[in-house]
């Protein structure tokens, strides 16, 4: 869509407002809802935001010794016309996505998706194709009963059931996703009570990850508007599964060929050399990606051996308990990293998936031989001796990794980089340091 597309849109359906979005470094989409006379500005020079506010944590706490602070001016949040979108459950309302700028219109060094364009133009020069991706989100829907959430239904896995319980809130985001041009692929009823996946189609991984962040507007909202609370958070409560984001990715060049597909692979996966390659790279990074994918303090309770989520560093086909799994040979060749969740901010995520992967394939990282056992259930012996290494055990640990990748470091750029890892560690430290019920009920009458 061209700028003057939208305009004759808006003219067209009566659109008065358009929100103008852009997601933070905790993910929290921060947006101006701007009225319809402001639009053709709007579109020529953006929206001003104060830089200040990327240095927010998740808590809206200002981060201590922020990069931005009173002095430091705007970024101004420019519309992607591609990204307009009409809101299906809001009357007169539109919404685009923004690449963020600065004062003289260059692409500004704090923006995640200015970060992840570069990075995949970086990857169609370096690849020779187009990188596709999916995100695969889990969430769950609670509702308040005497004051306490609990599941909103007592659904099986897989089960019609679950399908059939929560069929009107289905068929409404469904329908709005596809209103706002995404279309789905399939729903299932999840593993736990409550909970549900569905599943976007592939697409240029730009397109996926804007389509990601429209999901979450999606499914919190019509939850809400259901009677419920709807919610991505990783792991909700101890006794119920995690909801986590798995990513699939693949390679296709400009005929439609998959470039990530070798029938004659000699371990027998059906994968080329090049996504070999791009595997090594994800898991050389793999702690990084984790910091980034799972970055709240929440997730690391997620990623726990036996939990059919990722706890280590590894891959193999048809394995769902490594980090990067290669789907079944019935399906078009791709591999799914699976350690993220949906705290992520999509376009971070991506934006280092991408760079893991071409740092793979630049120098040629072979990612050893498949773990084809359940690596969750594996011995600390077995484990050394193929080599394998834990997922970060907790947010501090993943942000201290993460610090240490300088090819993630480089690929964001330094500046959002480190006001990333600043932003989470706010958290970890406020989590660290919280006194709760359970340091009592373990210490006081011990000690
Ligand atoms: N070539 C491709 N490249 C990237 N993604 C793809 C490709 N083909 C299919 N996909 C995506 O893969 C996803 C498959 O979802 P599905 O739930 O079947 O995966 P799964 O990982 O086997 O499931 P689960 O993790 O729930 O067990 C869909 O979102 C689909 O759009
Ligand atoms: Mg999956």
């Amino acid at each position: 869509m061209t700028r003057d597309d939208v305009l004759k849109v808006v003219d067209e359906k009566d659109i008065q407002f358009i929100r103008v979005e852009y997601l933070d470094f905790s993910g929290v989409t921060r947006a101006r809802t701007v009225r319809r006379e402001a639009l053709p500005d709007v579109l020529e020079t953006g929206v001003n935001f104060s830089t200040a506010i990327m240095s927010f944590n998740s808590l809206d706490h200002y981060v201590p010794d922020p990069l931005y602070g009173p002095q430091d001016g705007d970024f101004w949040a420019l519309p992607d016309p591609d990204t307009f979108a009409i809101v299906p459950y809001r009357e007169k309302t539109a919404r685009m996505f923004c690449d963020l700028v600065d004062v003289d219109g260059r692409p500004w060094e704090g923006c995640p998706r200015s970060a992840l364009k570069r990075l995949l133009n970086q990857a169609q020069k370096d690849l020779g194709g187009t990188l596709n991706a999916a995100y695969e989100p889990e969430g769950m829907l609670f509702k308040s009963e005497g004051g306490n959430l609990v599941p909103a239904d007592s659904s099986k896995c897989f089960s019609i059931e679950g399908v059939e319980v929560q069929a009107g809130f289905i068929k409404r985001v469904v329908d709005s996703l596809e209103s706002m041009g995404i279309p789905v692929v399939q729903v299932s009823s999840e593993y736990g009570p409550g909970q549900y996946e569905i599943n976007l189609k592939y697409g240029p991984v730009l397109q996926a990850t804007d389509a990601m962040v429209t999901f979450k507007h999606v499914f919190k909202t019509i939850g809400r508007e259901e009677g419920y609370v709807a919610t991505l958070m990783p792991k909700p409560f101890n006794e119920l599964p995690g909801n986590g984001l798995h990513v699939h990715l693949s390679l296709f060049d400009s005929n439609g060929v998959n470039l990530f597909q070798d029938p004659g692979d000699r371990r027998g996966l059906e994968m080329s050399e090049l996504a070999y390659c791009f595997t090594g790279g994800l898991l050389k990074h793999g702690e990084a990606l984790t910091a980034i994918g799972a970055p709240t303090v929440n997730s690391y309770k997620r990623l726990l051996p036996g939990s059919w989520a990722p706890a280590h560093v590894c891959y193999g086909p048809a394995n769902r308990s490594v980090l990067v799994r290669v789907p079944e040979k019935r399906r078009a060749r791709r591999v799914e990293f699976r350690s993220g969740d949906g705290c992520c901010n999509p376009y971070l995520f991506s934006a280092a998936l991408v760079a893991a992967g071409l740092d793979g394939v630049k120098n040629r990282i072979d990612p050893g031989e498949p773990v084809m056992e359940d690596v969750g259930h594996m011995e600390k012996r077995r484990l050394r001796e193929l080599g394998v290494r834990w997922i970060p055990r907790t947010l501090g640990e993943a942000i201290e990794a993460l610090a240490k990748d300088e090819v993630i470091k480089n690929a964001l750029g330094a500046p959002l980089f480190n006001e990333f890892i600043k932003v989470r560690r706010s958290e970890w430290i406020t989590y660290a340091q919280y006194v709760d019920q359970w340091d009592r009920d373990a210490y006081l009458q011990t000690y």
